[in-house]
Protein backbone atom coordinates (compact mmCIF):
# COMPACT_ATOMS: atom_id res chain seq x y z
CA UNK A 1 0.00 0.00 0.00
CA UNK A 2 1.12 3.12 -1.19
CA UNK A 3 1.74 5.87 1.65
CA UNK A 4 -0.92 8.59 1.50
CA UNK A 5 1.12 12.22 1.38
CA UNK A 6 -0.29 15.80 1.59
CA UNK A 7 2.11 18.33 0.73
CA UNK A 8 1.82 22.05 2.25
CA UNK A 9 2.33 24.99 0.37
CA UNK A 10 2.17 29.14 0.72
CA UNK A 11 3.62 29.82 -2.80
CA UNK A 12 5.93 28.49 -5.84
CA UNK A 13 5.25 24.99 -5.41
CA UNK A 14 8.62 24.14 -6.78
CA UNK A 15 9.32 21.64 -4.49
CA UNK A 16 5.86 20.10 -4.62
CA UNK A 17 6.03 19.56 -8.18
CA UNK A 18 8.79 17.16 -7.92
CA UNK A 19 7.36 15.26 -5.29
CA UNK A 20 4.19 15.57 -7.73
CA UNK A 21 6.79 14.04 -10.54
CA UNK A 22 8.84 11.72 -8.53
CA UNK A 23 5.16 10.28 -6.94
CA UNK A 24 4.23 9.10 -10.84
CA UNK A 25 6.74 6.15 -10.71
CA UNK A 26 4.94 2.90 -10.31
CA UNK A 27 7.56 1.69 -8.04
CA UNK A 28 7.15 5.04 -5.63
CA UNK A 29 6.26 3.99 -2.03
CA UNK A 30 3.70 6.77 -1.98
CA UNK A 31 1.11 8.87 -4.14
CA UNK A 32 0.42 12.79 -3.06
CA UNK A 33 -2.96 13.03 -2.73
CA UNK A 34 -3.73 16.57 -1.72
CA UNK A 35 -2.07 19.85 -1.99
CA UNK A 36 -3.26 22.36 1.08
CA UNK A 37 -2.08 26.09 0.50
CA UNK A 38 -2.27 28.95 3.63
CA UNK A 39 -2.38 31.14 1.02
CA UNK A 40 -5.34 31.31 -1.62
CA UNK A 41 -2.98 33.23 -4.18
CA UNK A 42 -0.33 30.44 -4.20
CA UNK A 43 1.29 30.03 -7.65
CA UNK A 44 1.69 26.02 -6.50
CA UNK A 45 -2.37 25.61 -6.72
CA UNK A 46 -2.45 25.80 -9.85
CA UNK A 47 0.62 23.68 -11.00
CA UNK A 48 -0.93 21.22 -8.40
CA UNK A 49 -4.30 21.06 -10.32
CA UNK A 50 -3.10 20.99 -14.00
CA UNK A 51 -1.14 17.72 -12.43
CA UNK A 52 -4.28 16.48 -11.47
CA UNK A 53 -4.33 16.73 -7.78
CA UNK A 54 -6.74 17.60 -5.14
CA UNK A 55 -5.81 21.14 -3.62
CA UNK A 56 -7.31 22.99 -0.45
CA UNK A 57 -6.78 26.02 0.64
CA UNK A 58 -7.37 27.10 4.53
CA UNK A 59 -6.52 30.85 4.48
CA UNK A 60 -4.69 31.31 7.97
CA UNK A 61 -5.75 35.21 7.46
CA UNK A 62 -9.71 34.39 8.02
CA UNK A 63 -8.45 32.69 11.44
CA UNK A 64 -6.52 35.93 12.78
CA UNK A 65 -5.07 35.29 15.46
CA UNK A 66 -6.85 31.70 16.25
CA UNK A 67 -3.47 30.05 15.24
CA UNK A 68 -4.73 26.94 16.98
CA UNK A 69 -8.21 26.76 15.12
CA UNK A 70 -5.60 27.24 11.83
CA UNK A 71 -4.43 24.56 12.37
CA UNK A 72 -7.20 22.01 13.85
CA UNK A 73 -8.44 23.03 10.03
CA UNK A 74 -5.62 21.76 8.79
CA UNK A 75 -5.71 18.88 10.74
CA UNK A 76 -9.29 17.59 10.05
CA UNK A 77 -8.73 17.95 6.01
CA UNK A 78 -5.79 16.07 6.73
CA UNK A 79 -7.60 13.09 8.32
CA UNK A 80 -10.54 13.63 6.33
CA UNK A 81 -8.28 12.46 3.20
CA UNK A 82 -6.68 9.73 5.41
CA UNK A 83 -3.10 11.32 4.83
CA UNK A 84 -0.11 9.14 6.22
CA UNK A 85 3.15 11.84 5.57
CA UNK A 86 3.20 15.67 5.65
CA UNK A 87 5.43 17.48 3.29
CA UNK A 88 6.16 20.90 3.99
CA UNK A 89 7.24 22.31 0.86
CA UNK A 90 7.62 26.45 0.98
CA UNK A 91 5.30 26.30 4.01
CA UNK A 92 5.79 29.83 5.22
CA UNK A 93 3.65 29.30 8.92
CA UNK A 94 5.37 28.59 12.11
CA UNK A 95 3.30 25.52 13.74
CA UNK A 96 2.73 25.24 17.24
CA UNK A 97 3.46 22.50 19.47
CA UNK A 98 0.08 20.83 19.33
CA UNK A 99 0.10 20.33 15.98
CA UNK A 100 3.27 18.99 15.84
CA UNK A 101 3.02 16.56 18.26
CA UNK A 102 0.06 15.20 16.08
CA UNK A 103 2.03 14.78 13.22
CA UNK A 104 5.28 13.74 14.91
CA UNK A 105 7.56 11.36 12.84
CA UNK A 106 4.92 11.66 10.10
CA UNK A 107 6.02 15.40 9.05
CA UNK A 108 9.21 16.83 6.94
CA UNK A 109 10.18 20.04 5.88
CA UNK A 110 12.86 20.96 3.23
CA UNK A 111 15.09 23.81 4.21
CA UNK A 112 17.69 25.46 1.81
CA UNK A 113 20.95 24.92 3.94
CA UNK A 114 22.78 22.22 5.54
CA UNK A 115 21.92 22.30 8.98
CA UNK A 116 22.25 22.97 11.52
CA UNK A 117 23.55 26.27 9.87
CA UNK A 118 22.17 29.10 8.81
CA UNK A 119 18.48 28.22 10.24
CA UNK A 120 15.62 30.73 9.50
CA UNK A 121 15.43 33.20 6.34
CA UNK A 122 18.12 34.49 3.87
CA UNK A 123 20.12 31.41 4.02
CA UNK A 124 21.56 31.95 0.53
CA UNK A 125 22.98 35.55 1.49
CA UNK A 126 23.94 34.51 4.87
CA UNK A 127 26.28 31.44 2.90
CA UNK A 128 27.86 33.85 0.87
CA UNK A 129 28.57 36.29 3.12
CA UNK A 130 29.83 33.50 5.69
CA UNK A 131 32.31 32.79 3.28
CA UNK A 132 31.57 28.85 3.37
CA UNK A 133 32.70 26.56 0.39
CA UNK A 134 29.89 24.85 0.32
CA UNK A 135 26.09 25.05 0.89
CA UNK A 136 23.07 23.21 0.23
CA UNK A 137 19.58 21.93 1.54
CA UNK A 138 18.27 19.57 4.13
CA UNK A 139 15.05 17.60 4.58
CA UNK A 140 13.86 16.96 8.11
CA UNK A 141 11.35 15.62 10.29
CA UNK A 142 9.57 18.57 12.08
CA UNK A 143 10.13 19.12 15.70
CA UNK A 144 8.90 21.87 17.83
CA UNK A 145 12.20 23.84 17.08
CA UNK A 146 12.23 25.62 13.65
CA UNK A 147 14.47 24.42 11.09
CA UNK A 148 15.47 21.13 13.43
CA UNK A 149 14.83 17.72 13.92
CA UNK A 150 16.26 14.38 12.95
CA UNK A 151 17.93 14.79 9.27
CA UNK A 152 16.70 12.77 6.73
CA UNK A 153 18.61 13.63 3.53
CA UNK A 154 21.51 16.41 3.35
CA UNK A 155 23.32 17.42 -0.05
CA UNK A 156 25.53 20.44 -0.93
CA UNK A 157 27.19 22.06 -4.08
CA UNK A 158 30.79 23.97 -4.41
CA UNK A 159 30.10 27.79 -3.69
CA UNK A 160 31.68 29.44 -7.06
CA UNK A 161 33.83 32.54 -7.62
CA UNK A 162 30.92 34.71 -8.72
CA UNK A 163 28.06 33.24 -6.90
CA UNK A 164 25.47 35.65 -6.45
CA UNK A 165 22.52 35.03 -4.02
CA UNK A 166 20.40 34.50 -7.32
CA UNK A 167 22.65 31.82 -8.62
CA UNK A 168 23.95 29.96 -5.78
CA UNK A 169 19.64 29.88 -4.54
CA UNK A 170 18.67 28.52 -8.01
CA UNK A 171 21.69 25.29 -7.20
CA UNK A 172 20.50 24.53 -4.36
CA UNK A 173 16.98 24.71 -5.16
CA UNK A 174 17.73 21.93 -8.24
CA UNK A 175 19.42 19.68 -5.93
CA UNK A 176 16.31 20.02 -3.60
CA UNK A 177 14.80 18.87 -6.46
CA UNK A 178 16.49 16.00 -6.02
CA UNK A 179 16.44 15.36 -2.61
CA UNK A 180 13.13 15.96 -1.38
CA UNK A 181 11.87 12.60 -3.16
CA UNK A 182 14.49 10.71 -2.32
CA UNK A 183 13.92 11.67 1.78
CA UNK A 184 9.94 10.99 0.68
CA UNK A 185 11.01 7.35 -0.63
CA UNK A 186 12.96 6.90 2.38
CA UNK A 187 10.78 7.99 5.17
CA UNK A 188 7.67 5.78 2.83
CA UNK A 189 9.53 2.67 2.82
CA UNK A 190 10.24 2.97 6.45
CA UNK A 191 13.78 3.01 6.00
CA UNK A 192 14.16 6.25 8.24
CA UNK A 193 13.12 5.87 11.53
CA UNK A 194 12.10 8.87 13.60
C1 LIG B 1 12.54 26.31 -1.00
O1 LIG B 1 13.80 26.89 -1.13
C2 LIG B 1 12.44 25.57 0.28
O2 LIG B 1 13.62 24.95 0.66
C3 LIG B 1 12.10 26.68 1.25
O3 LIG B 1 11.22 27.51 0.56
C4 LIG B 1 11.45 27.37 -0.84
C5 LIG B 1 10.16 26.96 -1.46
O4 LIG B 1 10.23 26.92 -2.86
N1 LIG B 1 11.56 26.12 2.47
P1 LIG B 1 9.11 26.16 -3.69
O5 LIG B 1 7.78 26.76 -3.26
O6 LIG B 1 9.19 24.71 -3.37
O7 LIG B 1 9.41 26.47 -5.12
Amino acid sequence: MKQRVAILISGRGSNMTALIEAAKASDYPAEIVLVVSNRPDAPGLALARAAGVATTVIDHAAFGDQREAFERALDDELRNCRIDLVCLAGFMRLLTPWFVARWSGRMLNIHPSLLPQFKGLDTHRRALEAGVKRHGATVHFVVPEMDSGPIVVQDSVAVQDGDTEATLAARVLELEHQIYPRALRAVAEGRTKF
